[in-house]
């Protein structure tokens, strides 16, 4: 995967994506979620491959270990660069998903969701049943997830720092809740920008709606890119 921010195509057709697309002339990363890879499947990752991108397919596997290890067989042989799991699922399901991988690509890469952003410490407490604080709970399946041999996980900048202190910083540290200075906050709780993210350990940022629902998307992916990149 480039080292570039990667972009959150959170559109609702194939044709949006492509008109999006259609305004830059350069080779980026792009992010591909469940919404859009249930409608549109394997086409559109063709079709964005074609266009010299990097894709991160964003499908959060969570099942039982043979279930999500031929899972992983299947999507090893499409042309993607980074794929992920729920860390959750435990260290014996992310080996399997690591091994399925592997049957047919020994090039993609794979890492786990820590706490999604959007669980609040309430519902750690009360829903999960998990009595720790929320970073606790990231580093501890980050922990997990490096023991099961995977290549990184998806957190929070703000979690990125204690991950890298005890994980190492070639651990890949993906994080979403990117905002650059004075742009909307959107639903994200936790945002840093950019540069905060870079100085926190993050090794990759996955920014959307700053981009995707700018009145000016290739200006704004540059200023991100070059804050990101400075
Ligand atoms: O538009 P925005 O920059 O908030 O998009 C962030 C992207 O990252 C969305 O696709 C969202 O689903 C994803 N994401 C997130 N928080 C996580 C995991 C994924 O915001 N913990």
């Amino acid at each position: 995967m480039r080292n570039l921010p990667i972009i959150a195509l959170d559109f609702k057709s194939a044709d949006e994506v492509h008109t999006f697309l259609n305004k830059f002339n350069e080779p980026l990363c792009v992010k591909i979620g469940m919404e859009l890879f249930y409608q549109t499947g394997q086409a559109l990752i063709k079709s964005i491959k074609k266009r010299g991108h990097d894709i991160f397919l964003d499908l959060k596997l969570h099942d039982i270990p043979n279930t999500v290890s031929k899972a992983m067989e299947g999507l090893a042989r499409l042309d993607i660069d980074l794929v992920n799991v729920h860390a959750a699922g435990g260290i014996k399901m992310m080996e399997e998903a690591k091994k399925g991988l592997r049957k047919h690509n020994a090039d993609i890469k794979i890492i786990a969701v820590t706490q999604l952003t959007s669980t609040t410490e309430r519902q750690l407490h009360e829903e999960q049943n998990i009595q720790t604080s929320i970073e606790e709970a990231v580093l501890n399946y980050a922990r997990l997830t490096k023991k099961a041999g995977l290549d990184g996980v998806v957190c929070s900048p703000l979690e990125a720092k204690m991950i890298s202190k005890e994980l190492g910083s070639d651990f890949l540290k993906v994080t979403p809740g990117i905002r650059p200075k004075g742009a909307a906050r959107n639903d994200q709780q936790r945002i840093t920008t950019p540069e905060e993210a870079k100085t926190l350990g993050s090794t990759h940022i996955v920014v959307g709606r700053p981009i995707t629902q700018s009145e000016h998307p290739i200006d704004s992916y540059h200023k991100i890119k070059e804050s990101w990149l400075s």
